[in-house]
């Protein structure tokens, strides 16, 4: 079951598309092949459907960590997605405008892969903040007295990623203004409160722009991915004396980090 898991991740992971057609059928045509996991992440509706979700993350070791777990157990997925899709598959899923919410798993991984940096108090900054699921669950992990930040270049997804906030657990850190969602270029970070202890990025770019590095706090760390059709997921780790190292997590497929305007057609 475990490796069998392991090559359905693979298969998910090069599947962070955003053809809306596709990324919805991945989940039922793997199934067939693989062990019925898929239909076992989509079992359950509300908080008992993101709880099953959980579980199985659990179960097939892809969250490790307790703090992750119980930080996406309150969150509760359902409440970030559009209405009718699934919400509580491990899957990625178009929201509009060209972008992607990421599949759950790839939210688990870059939430341990920060976990260290996400401890109460600290400051984040998430780019290409999307639906504010993972912003949320970043505000949710530094809590009341940390700094969550969510920059997207898309208005209308700023505007209903405040509302999805707004509905879930973490709203009373947005209310409180330890979580912020800004409409903004992401390529450049945001200023306001930087550095940053974790610095996350929801697409892919051929390189690292170097905002977000001028941005990183020492002894911070910054998970990317990086490149164009293949992508490496890069975790980027700044010394306290500002020097960087680089090593790559894994192969992934994001949506590509770019202006408003290639990604909308120009609208
Ligand atoms: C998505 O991108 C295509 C190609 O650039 C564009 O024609 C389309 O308008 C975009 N869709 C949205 C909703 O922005």
């Amino acid at each position: 079951m475990n490796l069998c898991f392991s090559f359905l991740l693979l298969i998910f992971s090069f599947a962070e598309i955003y053809s809306s057609g596709f990324s919805d059928s991945i989940c039922l045509e793997e199934t067939l092949k693989l062990d019925s996991v898929c239909l076992e992440f989509q079992t359950g509706t509300g908080s008992t459907g993101n709880k099953a979700m959980v579980e199985n993350l659990k179960r097939f070791g892809v969250i490790s960590s307790k703090k992750v777990a119980e930080v996406m157990e309150a969150l509760d997925r359902g409440l970030f997605v559009p209405v009718g899709s699934s919400a509580y598959a491990d899957t990625p899923l178009p929201i509009g405008y060209n972008a992607t919410i990421s599949a759950p798993h790839m939210h688990a991984t870059c939430l341990q892969l920060l976990e260290d940096k996400l401890q109460p108090g600290m400051r984040a900054l998430d780019v290409g903040s999307g639906t504010g699921y993972l912003t949320g669950c970043f505000a949710l992990m530094v809590g009341a007295e940390g700094r969550v930040v969510g920059v997207d270049h898309i208005p209308q997804l700023v505007d209903m990623s405040i509302k999805n906030v707004e509905k879930s657990v973490a709203g009373s850190l947005l209310q409180k203004g330890s979580l912020s969602l800004h409409v903004g270029d992401g390529r450049k970070g945001w200023g306001e409160f930087a550095p940053y202890d974790a610095i996350h990025v929801g697409a892919a770019a051929s390189e690292i722009p170097q905002a977000l590095l001028d941005q990183l706090k020492p002894g911070g760390r910054m998970v990317i991915p990086v490149g164009t059709y293949f992508q490496e997921l890069k975790v980027i780790d700044k010394s306290e004396d500002g020097s960087i190292k680089a090593r790559t997590e894994t192969s992934v497929r994001y949506v590509p980090l770019t202006s408003r305007v290639e990604q909308t057609g120009g609208f």
